[in-house]
């Protein structure tokens, strides 16, 4: 479905893609010197305190993750390519071209080493339901981006809605995002909002949507990433249980998740590769 025929805005503000990376053997000292050269010209967000200028958004900015094996889970879509791949390089940029360019690189220089790259693609959009009040509650006081040092830890979680989401009407859609209150305005559900509130201030969160519209084989309608310090590594596993949560937040009913990946960030292509 096109996000017109959803009430959705049909605006793109920039593109993302997710490379993961699955190298059994690690990489030695030539690919980490290739991979680096990939980025020139582009910014290695790793060290950037706040949003990107608009010159670095045009051009293309990067940040390379490594996998934290043991914190990423498997939720209900199986996809081991991003479960069991050993780390992950994140682009962003205003318009495709220079990101593509940058993949196509990437996957003939790992597949040459004998690994694989699996890529998960989306769009960067307005939000479509939340009012100025809701940017107010969820988006004013939220965390800006900040380097590699101050939120060393970073969450992947792809998604899809099932196709009874997509067939609701939009008021409907809307309202999984509010509270629900009873007849006598006791406060029955806490929907999206109000179940994920305790992550405002300390998580950095970022969303991409499908570029070919929703409920499409072969991309995820949502691609959600996290960034954040690892004293709010619990707030962040408590968010994502209140929202999981289907008594508290009925929207997830129409949830089916791909993996939740965990990865910490580094600055240069040799900690990318360096082995564990
Ligand atoms: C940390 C606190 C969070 C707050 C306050 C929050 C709030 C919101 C709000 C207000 C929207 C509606 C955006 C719009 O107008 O289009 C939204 C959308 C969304 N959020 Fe969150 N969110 C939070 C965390 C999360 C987390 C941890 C996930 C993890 C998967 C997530 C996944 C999504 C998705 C996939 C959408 C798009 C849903 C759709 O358009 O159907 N959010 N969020």
């Amino acid at each position: 479905m096109q996000p017109a025929d959803l009430n959705m805005t049909t605006t793109v503000t920039g593109h993302q893609l997710f490379l993961f990376v699955t190298l059994d053997d690690g990489g030695d000292e030539e690919l980490a010197g290739a991979i680096d050269v990939l980025g020139e010209g582009m910014e290695n967000v790793d060290g950037v305190d706040g949003g990107p200028s608009e010159e670095a958004f045009a051009k293309g900015r990067f940040q390379l993750l490594r996998a934290e094996y043991g914190f990423t889970t498997q939720q209900q879509i199986v996809h081991p390519a991003v479960s069991e791949s050993d780390g992950l390089i994140r682009l962003e940029c205003a318009t495709l071209e220079p990101i593509k360019g940058y993949e196509t690189g990437l996957r003939t220089l790992i597949d040459a080493a004998g690994g694989s790259v699996e890529t998960l693609a989306g769009v960067m959009r307005p939000r479509s339901y939340t009012s100025h009040a809701m940017t107010e509650f969820a988006y004013a006081h939220a965390m800006p981006p900040g380097p590699g040092e101050k939120f060393p830890l970073a969450a992947v979680t792809p998604m899809n809605k099932t196709d009874a989401w997509w067939q609701m009407d939009f008021l409907h859609r809307e309202s999984f995002f509010l509270p629900r209150y009873d007849e006598n305005e006791e406060l029955v559900v806490k929907g999206h909002a109000l179940a994920s509130a305790m992550g405002v201030p300390g998580i950095n969160r970022r969303l991409v949507h499908s570029p070919d519209g929703y409920g499409v084989p072969g991309n995820y309608d949502f691609v959600g990433y996290f960034e954040f310090a690892e004293k709010d590594a619990t707030v962040f596993r408590e968010v994502m249980a209140g929202l999981r949560d289907k008594v508290q937040n009925p929207e997830w009913k129409y949830v089916l998740e791909g993996p939740e990946w965990w990865g910490h960030r580094v600055r240069s292509a040799a900690e990318f590769l360096a082995k564990p």
